[in-house]
């Protein structure tokens, strides 16, 4: 028998999806796939390079357990300068990716049946990896006319005697939505007065476009001493497959992390901290270009999606994801059981487009589609759903 920890747990969607997509890749169909959340950019080749030298020199034996020194130092010189927070080495845990710092967090502050305040739309995996460690996620509404933002009268509404965290993403998967530093104080302020912890995760901070990205940590001393800041190198150096993400907090909380990351993981690939370091202290010409070509295709594809009829799209100020409103075409779908999950499922059979339907991140009007692929993958893909949406509506018509 297995855990029953398990009985509560979705598999996940995304994953669901690129299945089927592989399989319909085998059967021969040229799939259009706007499902992923992963650069199609390379890893740059001066942090690959510094990689293999790391491996030449046979670097490959245990280390610290919070990772290498020079990388913990180098993540401080970051945080310092670009996002104005100050940080020792030893209040810095680097781990196998941002998931593996995340639930490092969630086992390191959570007792059962904790609540978790997260706010709607949510990443996938946040109530999964909430429900994982035996503590509760309270969902928040938020409203669209805000894009999607929270804010402290939401925080007011939900709120219970045992909320011990909140989840705060910024730059938003799956909106794009950015937040202000006014947006953010409000939220700090309501979290210090009522002891609730941030664990603000952060990992889209460099893909962000207009508004000057704001570290919730950099607000004031409280904000830095009740956050957990979650990074990681998969979207800004894609470097997905390499697995590398940090957590900087106070260092109570950072130890206490590190223990459990000692005996769970011990540490993350060597080869991988030394790919790590170099992309951040050396890369930045490469990581602006990537950045660069993301700003660009978020103005192309907002350009196409103005032109197609009967949806509604949350303007994304960072990231590489659009988040859009069907909700005018479901009243009209003749769906079955889930509204998103049918109609992706219709566009990838019919039209062989993949998307996220929104049920994935809570809200079931809405589909998510990536920027993070050539300008002729995702402008086709969005002539074919144009194409559907026409087809729907024509077969509106006939219902009238
Ligand atoms: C908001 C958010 N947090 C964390 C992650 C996980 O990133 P990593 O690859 O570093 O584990 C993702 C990946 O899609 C994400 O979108």
């Amino acid at each position: 028998m297995l855990s029953n920890r398990l009985s509560s747990i979705t598999p996940s969607y995304t994953i669901s999806i690129s299945s089927k997509v592989s399989e319909m890749k085998l059967r021969g169909i040229d799939v259009i796939n706007l499902s992923i959340g992963e650069p199609d950019f390379n890893v740059p080749n001066k942090a690959k390079n510094f990689g293999i030298e790391s491996l030449n020199k046979n670097l490959t034996k245990y280390d610290m357990v919070p990772g290498l020194k020079i990388l913990r130092e180098e993540i401080c010189n970051k945080l310092s300068k670009e996002n104005n927070c100050i940080y020792s080495p030893d209040e810095i845990v680097i781990s196998s990716g941002a998931k593996n710092c995340i639930t490092n967090t969630l086992l390191a502050l959570l007792n059962e049946n904790d609540d978790v305040l997260l706010p709607k739309p949510y990443w996938v995996s946040y109530p999964e990896m909430i429900k994982l460690v035996n503590a509760n996620p309270i969902l928040i509404d938020t409203k669209e006319d805000n894009n999607f933002k929270l804010t402290k009268y939401d925080l007011e509404k939900y709120i219970t005697p045992k909320s011990k965290l909140l989840i705060l993403n910024n730059p938003s998967n799956p909106t794009g939505s950015v937040y202000s530093k006014e947006e953010l104080i409000h939220i700090v302020d309501f979290c210090t007065k009522n002891n609730i912890y941030i664990l603000a995760d952060e990992i889209y901070e460099k893909i962000c476009f207009n508004n000057k990205f704001i570290s919730v940590a950099s607000l004031n001393e409280d904000a830095k001493n009740i956050t957990i800041t979650i990074n990681g190198f998969s979207k800004f150096a894609a470097m997905t497959g390499l697995r590398l993400g940090y957590s900087a907090s106070n260092k109570t909380i950072a130890k206490a992390i590190s223990t459990i990351q000692g005996h769970l993981v011990s540490h993350p690939s060597l080869t991988t901290q030394y790919i790590g370091y170099s992309a951040l202290k050396e890369c930045s010409e490469d990581i602006n270009e990537m950045v660069a070509s993301y700003k660009k295709r978020r103005d192309l594809i907002c350009d196409k999606l103005n032109n197609i009829p009967y949806i509604n799209y949350i303007y994304p100020n960072g990231a590489f994801y659009v988040f859009i409103n069907l909700e005018k075409i479901k009243e009209k779908f003749n769906y079955k059981k889930s509204f998103s999950i049918d109609f992706c499922n219709e566009f990838l059979n019919r039209y062989h487009v993949a998307v996220v339907p929104g049920i994935a991140f809570g809200m079931d009007n809405y589909i998510r589609i990536s920027f993070a692929c050539k300008e002729e993958t995702f402008l086709n893909g969005l002539d074919q759903l144009n194409n559907f949406i026409l087809d729907l509506k024509n077969s509106f018509s006939k219902n009238l």
